[in-house]
């Protein structure tokens, strides 16, 4: 699953249901620990100031899921689980005044301030759990998050209910994650990836244990109509699901991703709602 050595080394995998507590410890854990390679490994893809929704590098200037960028000035924005932050810095280097952006991993934060420093664009950041955000109602024109948080949770519903919470009505909720239809698929992107070898309905989690059955990296496995579902139950509308596909030319391996099997089937699904 994880491309450098420097992770956190589980000592076995497997698909369990998993506590919520036990899932977001797990969480905290495993980026403070990770944030180091995992900056190593894709920050160069990232950019430092730059707006890149997933693996297959497509990116907020190609598409604008946000809108406008002038209207977006003008917006307050919230990134959710925006780890160092390089989405809300590139925001904030086109001119969106008030851009917040938070993470559950204090690493993750301090990679943030390092590149604020060495890029000269600074990001404000606080340290958050997307399931209680300590925001208050109506505070943002516009919730947004590439691959952050959401993956990562046990309750899909509490952070979409949190993100639609501090939304103003008309508000807008985007949000990257793992293409649900991935799920069913092993974690290589090669041809050996190409068989279905577990069950797309299968909502189990995907769990790293330590040497003591101890959760230290957990995903979470929701279908498309579980995150159609939880998108309704939060009082939004979905208004589009994006589901972008792998561009010629683009050879980056990440994880599962891969120019092999992302030309076949899709890696990433990108939602957007907006609240009535
Ligand atoms: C794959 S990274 C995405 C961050 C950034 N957009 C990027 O592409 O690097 C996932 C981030 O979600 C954060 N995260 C995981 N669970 C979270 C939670 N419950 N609340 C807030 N952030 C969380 C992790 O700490 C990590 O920084």
């Amino acid at each position: 699953m994880h491309e450098h050595d420097d992770y956190p080394v589980p000592g076995r995998m497997e698909r369990r249901a998993v506590d919520p507590r036990e899932s977001v410890r797990a969480g905290r854990l495993w980026w403070d620990g990770a944030a180091d390679a995992y900056q190593a490994d894709h920050g160069d893809f990232l950019g430092d100031v730059d707006f890149v929704w997933c693996p297959e590098g497509l990116t907020e200037a190609d598409i604008g899921l946000l809108g406008d960028l002038d209207a977006l000035r003008e917006r307050r924005v919230l990134e959710v689980g925006g780890g160092a932050g390089q989405c809300g810095r590139w925001l904030r280097a086109r001119g969106v005044r008030e851009v917040v952006s938070f993470d559950l991993s204090f690493r993750q934060l301090q990679h943030a301030r390092r590149i604020d420093e060495d890029s000269g664009t600074r990001l404000p950041t606080v340290q958050a759990d997307v399931q209680r955000l300590p925001f208050s109602d109506a505070a943002f024109d516009v919730v947004f998050s590439s691959f952050g948080a959401f993956p990562f949770v046990p309750s899909a519903d509490d952070a979409l209910a949190e993100s639609a919470r501090v939304l103003r009505p008309g508000g807008l909720l985007v949000f990257s994650v793992t293409h649900p239809v991935r799920w069913s698929f092993p974690d290589d992107p090669t041809e050996h990836g190409f068989t279905v070898h577990q069950s797309y309905f299968d909502r189990r989690a995907y769990v790293e244990e330590d040497d003591h059955g101890n959760a230290i990296y957990v995903e979470h496995h929701r279908t498309v109509g579980d995150w159609v579902r939880g998108i309704a139950g939060a009082g939004l509308v979905l208004r589009d699901l994006t589901e972008p596909e792998w561009p010629e030319g683009h050879d980056r391996v990440w994880g599962g991703w891969g120019p092999v099997r992302g030309r076949m089937i899709p890696g990433t699904a990108i939602f957007s709602a907006v609240k009535p």
